[in-house]
């Protein structure tokens, strides 16, 4: 990177906003994804959207590619730095401007934590669903780059359903705004839709227009524990066609309890085969209504133990231990690598057993836990990156897990994203024209490349 370049935009941000010691850029070299990292060279962190517009213009004048990030807590190595390339960091764009509660929407930055817009939310009696596992962490910008799911997707969608406009900046350095706060609006093409899960190819995000729903006044979680997976699966797909659609259905397997609940020690079962978390929330009378017909349907379908959270406080405990579990896998192996395949839900138990089956054949360990809700299931592959064997054997059971969730109709990534871990696999799941219109529309926002180039596709 040229000394002229890096001057320009020391006068741009302000000398201590630019970082290029080797010491200081080495946190911009990772994000969540296991066994891969790369490292920066520059690293600078713009207050204001013109900063930011005035970087994209210089680095567009230098040919330097930019990749944009928030908290780094991806999981597909989208917000790893590229060669030569200026890795631009919006932390410090993390204000949240105007509530609008007439409108029922939230204005802010994109280096805002995902928690704290909820968070905000509360005394107002709102509400803003989305909440990936790494909420305390990760950003607002970084969630929508990434269309980020959680654990309430089930009935509260994910975060492209609360997106109603973006302030953008785009590859030659002009600002775009995208989208309104108008409910309904059909002026054009839907652009801010398209920038949703882009992952910091097609543009910056510079603001984040939210749309906030009610604050639903009660809630109640259960959990019921199971001697097999299919008797937990079919407790999702029964309390499904019952039809009740609670706002969350996750599920744990025997290994990510029995990890779960030595980090958290909030009195899981580690013995059970299987862990199914519910939660209802919504109306006083509908919420009861809904927790005595899922634990119902949970008992019908064998469940050794259904437990309903005493209060708020046990209810709370139950879902940030499930929050855990990634963190909680993490400490078993020295390389913990999270994997987010998504089937049509009435294909889970065969994923399910497919990923055992493929964990025996491949020798390998794999905890998985996910929102059954969702058909979105994380196995997790816990190994050494060092043992260049065992690692082989992931890539072939990663292929294999691909290869089977496709001929089942899903997904090979539900909410983490493509980025680099799973680019080879991405033309395997799309026909030859649209995965052609995708690289057409990427050619015709950013015709130089420069916006995180090498992610999503070469
Ligand atoms: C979760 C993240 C890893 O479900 O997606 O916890
Ligand atoms: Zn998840």
């Amino acid at each position: 990177m040229s000394p002229s370049f890096l001057d320009s935009l020391r006068g741009l941000c302000g000398d201590g906003n630019v970082l290029t010691e080797p010491e200081d850029v080495i946190p911009y070299g990772f994000d969540g994804t296991a066994a891969m990292k790369a490292p920066a060279e520059a690293v600078v962190l713009p207050g204001t959207t013109a900063e930011v517009a005035s970087i994209m213009r210089l680095a567009k004048a230098h040919q330097v590619p930019v990749v944009t990030r928030g908290s780094g807590t991806g999981l597909s190595g989208g917000s790893h730095p590229v060669p030569g390339g200026l890795v631009v960091c919006l932390v410090r764009l993390n204000r949240i401007l105007e509530i609008d509660a007439p409108n029922l929407t939230l204005l802010c930055e994109p280096g805002v934590i995902t928690a704290d817009i909820d968070a905000q939310c509360v005394p107002l009696g709102l509400f803003y669903p989305p909440d990936p596992g790494s909420q305390r962490i990760s950003t607002i910008g970084g969630n929508v780059a990434n269309n980020s799911g959680g654990l309430r997707g089930l009935k509260y969608g994910v975060t492209r359903d609360y997106v109603m406009g973006l302030e953008v900046v785009l590859a030659d350095g002009s600002v775009a705004w995208l989208g309104s706060k108008c409910v309904k609006d059909v002026a054009g093409y839907s652009m801010k839709d398209l920038f949703v899960g882009s992952e910091g190819t097609l543009g910056i995000i510079t603001r984040v227009l939210l749309k906030l729903l009610p604050r639903p006044a009660a809630r109640r979680t259960l959990l019921a524990t199971y001697r097999t997976l299919d008797d937990a699966a079919r407790t999702v797909s029964d309390i499904i066609a019952r039809p009740i659609i609670p706002c969350t259905l996750e599920f744990l397997d025997r290994k990510t309890c029995h990890c779960v609940e030595a980090f958290a020690k909030v009195g899981l079962p580690t013995d059970a085969a299987a862990v199914v978390l519910m939660e209802t929330d919504g109306h006083p009378a509908v919420v009861e209504d809904e927790a005595t017909a899922m634990a119902e349907i949970a008992r019908q379908n064998n469940a050794l133990e259904v437990r309903v959270a005493a209060n708020a406080v046990e209810a709370a405990k139950l879902a940030t231990a499930r929050r855990s579990a990634f963190a909680a896998l993490a400490r078993l192996r020295p390389t913990t690598i999270l994997e987010d395949v998504t089937v049509p839900r009435s294909r889970l138990p065969e994923i399910v057993r497919f990923i055992e089956e493929t964990a025996a054949r491949h020798r390998l360990e794999i905890a998985t836990f996910g929102h059954f809700g969702d058909g979105n299931v994380h196995p997790t592959f816990l190994t050494d990156e060092r043992d260049k064997a065992e690692m082989e054997r992931v890539e072939e059971a990663m292929s294999e897990i691909f290869d089977y969730t496709i001929s089942l109709g899903g997904t090979i990534t539900g909410e983490h994203g493509i980025g680099l871990a799973k680019k080879p696999f991405l033309s395997r799941q799309f026909d030859t024209g649209s995965y052609r219109l995708m690289r057409q529309i990427k050619q015709s926002l950013d015709p130089g490349n420069l916006l995180n180039p090498g992610k999503i596709f070469d």
